[in-house]
């Protein structure tokens, strides 16, 4: 280490902070704080694991090493979940200049990082020195035709959807400068997995960015969390980029669960007024309930999955909080309507319509308060 710090930036003693997100990656953490050593060893820098509380005890084997090692440090997030929002909130946790992300599972090439840290250094133009799988020199080791299809087509929608000229805008492997970083921090959406992306597309300039080669590597312990929700939160992200600020992103999952749910209405209704005979009130008293229990359970697990509400007895308080949130929607609805059909006689479809929105917004405020609370 060096002994005294200068005023300047570049001389003082945290050259490179490296933020290496987690969960369920206990058997890799030993190996990525050595792998840095190695590959660091003329730099002063630090490693930031955030975890999110994985069930395996990550958090605890990193502090484990951090008792002895200076150079490690944990943050451990409780009740939350989600690669990107873990990797902002390690990249604004350091004084380091220059913050990279890797992944904890060794598949990212650690030596390319000093590369990357001297390309920032060399030209202070630069924001981002990023890692690319699809550069001359880059590979994706080996990875099956359908897992290399996949990403392409990612790609390609990225493209079109950030417009953005990059190679590789899935490489969650990177080096950004802090201070730009902490500039979009605001304008950052946090969902999913394209954190890169992410920050490409907040920046109200292009960001100036090299890209350098380095092969994906398999991955030797535990597994990935790349998974179906995740391909959701992939286009859900993009989506927030382009059309988030018009209809927030948990607002148009609600109402597109909400329409799912008066299908669902409308088949219990029918079946148990049409086919079974119960009377019409019956039917809908029914038929109301079955859609709330499916629009709640369907909101925890999608549009609230961050916050998901989980264990009996916090997801019967939940649902009763929906349901009640959903009555005084349903009023509110059908009060519009009525209104709004009074002054305008003819415009029934309208009114209705209206009254529908109405209760629509209603219910997401409200539910987004009272039942998935923060
Ligand atoms: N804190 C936190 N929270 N970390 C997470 C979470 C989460 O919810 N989900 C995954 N991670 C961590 C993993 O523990 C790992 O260290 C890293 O994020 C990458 O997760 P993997 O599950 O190994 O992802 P992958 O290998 O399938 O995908 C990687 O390659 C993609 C390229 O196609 C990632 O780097 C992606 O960002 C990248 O797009
Ligand atoms: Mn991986």
């Amino acid at each position: 280490m060096r002994r005294y710090a200068r005023n300047d930036e570049w001389a003082a003693m945290l050259d490179l902070a490296v933020v290496v997100p987690t969960f369920n990656e206990r058997g890799n953490v030993a190996a990525v704080v050595a792998r840095l050593a190695a590959a660091l060893d003329r730099l002063d820098w630090e490693v930031l694991f955030v975890d999110d509380d994985s069930p395996d005890g990550t958090a605890q084997a990193a502090r484990d090493l951090a008792r002895h090692d200076p150079r490690v440090r944990v943050i451990q997030r409780i009740g939350r979940r989600g690669l990107s929002s873990a990797c902002i909130e390690g990249m604004c946790a350091t004084a380091a200049p220059v913050v990279a992300v890797m992944d904890g599972d060794l598949q990212h090439d650690e030596t390319l990082l000093p590369k990357m840290l001297a390309t920032l250094r060399d030209d202070p133009t630069l924001d981002l020195a990023i890692g690319s799988r699809f550069v001359a020199g880059g590979g994706t080791g080996e990875w099956d035709r359908d897992r290399v299809a996949k990403s392409a087509l990612a790609t390609r929608i990225a493209a079109r959807v950030v417009r953005t000229d990059l190679s590789d805008p899935m490489s969650g492997f990177f080096a950004i400068r802090t201070a730009v970083l902490r500039d979009l921090v605001p304008q950052l959406g946090g969902i999913g997995f394209k954190i890169l992306l992410d920050i490409i597309g907040a920046a109200p300039r292009p960001l100036r960015f090299v890209e350098l080669p380095y092969v994906f590597r398999t991955r030797a312990v535990g597994e990935s969390k790349l998974d179906h929700v995740v391909a959701m939160e992939y286009l859900i992200a993009l989506y927030d980029r382009r059309l988030g600020r018009v209809v927030p992103v948990r607002f148009a999952m609600f109402s597109m669960i909400g329409a799912l749910g008066a299908g669902v209405h409308m088949s219990v209704l029918s079946l148990l007024y049409v086919v079974a005979g119960l009377t019409f009130l019956t039917g809908q008293i029914v038929a109301t309930f079955a859609a709330m229990t499916f629009n709640f359970f369907l909101n925890n697990a999608l549009t609230y999955r961050d916050r998901r509400l989980r264990g009996a007895r916090a997801l019967l308080d939940g649902w009763v909080a929906f349901c009640l949130v959903c009555a005084v929607g349903a009023v509110a609805n059908v009060g519009v309507a009525a209104f709004l059909h009074d002054v305008r006689q003819g415009a029934w479809a309208a009114s209705a319509l209206l009254g529908v929105l109405v209760g629509a917004v209603w219910n997401y405020a409200l539910s987004s308060r009272f039942t998935w609370g923060r």
